[in-house]
């Protein structure tokens, strides 16, 4: 008997149907991914069976009985656990003081009884933490631990994770890998949620692919391909790009950056010594482990961060220390690493999209509505999002709030983008648009800086590559020349490039 049923679930949002008429079988130690494109209605249905959601029809059951899940408090009794993607931590608190918040009267505890409790149960599913430690000390990959450890702790039976791996770096997602093998061992059942098809064929016992709302089908990982897969997912071949043409190798140089300093939030050194060309069409791509300094490189070469020394200059005009707003007028597009603080939730569509360009809309001190209407109607034909300009921003899915940055970033045709984790969270096919934007703006004739943690991306979007590791640039190479071994030796340290070639660190 399978551990949780889902039977004939639906749910409409307004007019928007996210679950018709879902049929969803979890199997007791079974790993159980769920695919589909942005939208498709993959967190609604879990948000469903954790209980922040209530179907409009359709019933639940567990272990064969009927369930009325009403709350989280009562998913949580019937052993269903969820990890999200916003951590709901105490981050002055210690692991050992979260995990057991909320679930025990902690008052007049034995705080060290309670370490030996947590961490033996931190053992027991092989999650690697120590319980005394404050969470604020922690990274998003041990703070995402914690999140499974407190599920595991009330004696959660199933497990949900909506991208877990999304904010995890390779090494991360090979230890959620080996916790997620041990929970299976000790007939845990998990739903896994991931855009990554290889995760999914690396991990999964079965695959559900659900399409604007609907199961298309539930198969047997093993009997399945990745292709087979990106086709019940988005319903047509995907190809993947292909960058055609090399770039002139001495095409303008658009794009200059000269002994780049900057600080982290903590003051500490974030970037060294950073110098680096990107010309005119040609896209550089900056590799290298998460946390190595590119959220800063993006945020100084955009005005979000002030550089603490050196030099950028974007057609030649110094800009080094210019606010974001300047940074935009000297023609730096940038497209924001996280969707949800570079939109406004609570604002529409079209107001988000003419957020950076407000002049343009403004008549003797006032907005002209009707022309704001317009000029998103055009951009949301243009780069077919899927929403009306008076939607509310908060309301669209992941893929449809990435292209609404894209359109507001792209229509202003800038010289320079700065592009940190593009496709971050986006599903097969709206990754291949945005690959698509970005190289119709190299052969427009833009430089383009492309930051990401994804090798095959950069492989396949890069005309130069150069990697990042501890803040400064230890290596750059044309693609020719790359291959994803040196790039990984590169990127852990290993070995440097210098101007007598590669050499042991
Ligand atoms: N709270 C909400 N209010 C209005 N519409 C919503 C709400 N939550 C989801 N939707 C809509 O329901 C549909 C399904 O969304 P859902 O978040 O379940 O998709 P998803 O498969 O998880 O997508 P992604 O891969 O982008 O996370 C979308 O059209 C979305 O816009
Ligand atoms: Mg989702």
């Amino acid at each position: 008997m399978p551990v949780v049923e889902m039977v004939g679930i639906t749910k409409h949002f307004g007019r928007v149907t996210a679950n018709d008429h879902v049929d969803f079988e979890l199997e007791k130690g079974e790993i159980h991914a769920l695919l589909g494109e942005n939208g498709a209605g993959k967190t609604t249905l879990m948000r469903i069976l954790y209980g922040l959601y209530q179907a409009d029809s359709g019933e639940i059951r567990v272990e064969g009985k009927p369930v009325h899940i009403g709350s989280p408090r009562d998913a949580i009794k019937l052993g269903i656990g969820m990890v999200t993607q916003h951590f709901a931590l105490v981050p002055p608190f210690t692991v050992a003081e979260n995990v057991i918040m909320g679930y025990r009267e902690s008052l007049n505890m034995d705080i060290r009884a309670i370490e030996r409790e947590v961490a033996s149960a931190a053992a027991r599913f092989g999650i690697a933490i120590d319980p005394a430690v404050q969470v604020r000390h922690l990274s998003v990959g041990q703070r995402q631990r914690v999140e499974i450890l407190k599920a595991l702790f009330r004696q959660a039976q199933v497990l949900i994770l909506d991208e877990p791996t999304a904010v995890l770096v390779p090494q991360e997602v090979e230890a959620l890998f080996e916790t997620l093998r041990h929970l299976r061992e000790q007939g845990i059942s998990v739903v896994f949620i991931s855009h990554k098809l290889n995760e999914v064929m690396a991990i999964s016992d079965r695959v559900t692919v659900l399409r604007d709302g609907r199961v298309i089908d539930t198969l047997e990982t093993a009997t399945t391909t990745p292709p087979a897969l990106a086709r019940m997912m988005v319903g047509r071949e995907t190809f993947g790009v292909v960058r055609q043409d090399a770039p002139q190798r001495d095409a303008e140089a658009v794009l200059e950056v000269q002994g780049l300093y900057a600080e982290d939030d903590r003051g500490l050194p974030a970037i060294k010594d950073i110098s680096l060309v990107v010309r005119a069409g040609e896209i550089l791509g900056i590799a290298g482990v998460g946390g190595n300094g590119q959220t800063e490189l993006a945020e100084t070469l955009c005005g979000i961060r002030r550089p603490s020394r050196g030099s950028i200059r974007v057609k030649g005009r110094e800009v080094a220390g210019a606010s974001p707003a300047e940074m935009t007028a000297a023609g730096v597009g940038r497209i924001p690493e996280d969707r949800h603080t570079g939109l406004v939730g609570d604002l529409t569509v079209a107001e988000n999209l003419v957020m950076e360009v407000l002049p343009r809309f403004s008549r003797y001190g006032r907005l002209d509505k009707k022309q704001i209407h317009a000029y998103a109607q055009q951009l949301i034909e243009q780069f077919q999002i899927k929403a009306r300009p008076g939607d509310r921003a908060r309301t669209l899915s992941g893929g449809n709030l990435q292209k609404v940055l894209l359109a507001r970033v792209l229509a202003n045709q800038p010289d320079v983008i700065i592009a940190p984790q593009p496709t971050r969270g986006l599903d097969v096919g709206a990754t291949e648009y945005v690959h698509n934007q970005l190289l119709a703006q190299r052969r427009r004739g833009a430089a383009i800086l492309l930051i990401s943690e994804d090798l095959d991306e950069i492989m396949a979007l890069s005309d130069r590559i150069a990697v990042i590791y501890e803040g400064e640039i230890v290596g750059v190479l044309p693609v020719e020349d790359a291959d994803v071994e040196h790039l990984g030796l590169l990127m852990s340290g290993v070995v440097k490039e210098t101007q007598h070639g590669t050499a042991e660190v």
